[in-house]
């Protein structure tokens, strides 16, 4: 997955990555890293834990790609000395000489190189706050026995991927939350939302990040 991937500057100036093959982007050309933290960390994390007193807080990401989410995942539990258990499934991994040359960096440069060197399918303690378990698989293929509070739903959108949002995808997305759990995604797409809400989600349109208007919270009641 080289060839195909090239680094741009988003608008906020942090990077993505472009990939051709599908024409698609890793975040949103408006400003990957302003858009991580709307849609993943305000709307997602910081939401959960207003809402919810937990000790721990298990977190599913739905591809892990250059791993900005859970780097600025990471950063937050330590400020708010929550616990997370962090597990994020990638398929296809980005090549390291890639990654490397990435602006985020500057987030965390020493846990940012951390995340991207640990070994694949096994869990490490990167702090006492956050742990971290990357495997390397498809959603389709995943199977999991514990549940969990939030999930980060980042596939790519529903026009390069429409595979990933499908109804048999959401009952999945459904089945693998804690009761009070949420999913939070960048798409807004009505056809979406209204899926999520015909396999049980109890939605919400927010506003999204600069240069969308809308965002998805779906909360299983
Ligand atoms: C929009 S990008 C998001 C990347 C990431 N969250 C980030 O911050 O860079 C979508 C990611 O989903 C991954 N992906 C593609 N198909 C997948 C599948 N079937 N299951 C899980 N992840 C998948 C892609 O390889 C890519 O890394």
């Amino acid at each position: 997955m080289k060839n195909n991937l090239r680094i741009i500057s988003s608008n906020d100036g942090s990077h993505t990555i472009y990939r051709e093959d599908i024409d698609e982007h890793y975040h949103s050309i408006h400003g990957s890293i302003q858009e991580s933290i709307h849609v993943f960390i305000e709307a997602g994390l910081k939401t959960f834990i207003k809402k919810n007193k937990k000790k721990e807080i298990n977190i599913l990401e739905i591809g892990f790609g250059t791993g900005l989410n859970a780097l600025l995942t990471n950063q937050e539990t330590k400020q708010l000395k929550q616990i997370v258990n962090y597990h994020t499934l990638e398929p296809l991994p980005i090549e390291c000489s890639l990654i490397k040359n990435l602006n985020f960096k500057k987030i965390n440069s020493k846990v940012f190189s951390l995340i991207h060197n640990l070994e694949w399918n096994c869990n490490h303690s990167i702090n006492n706050f956050f742990t971290f378990f990357k495997e390397k698989i498809t959603f389709e293929d995943f199977n999991s026995k514990i549940k969990y509070d939030i999930i980060y739903y980042d596939a790519f959108g529903p026009n390069s991927q429409k595979e990933m949002w499908t109804l048999d995808v959401f009952e999945k997305l459904y089945s693998l939350l804690n009761s009070s759990g949420i999913l939070v995604t960048y798409c807004a797409k009505g056809q979406v939302r209204r899926d999520l809400k015909s396999v049980g989600f109890e939605m919400e349109r927010l506003p999204g990040p600069i240069g969308k208007r809308e965002m998805l919270r779906a909360s299983k009641i």
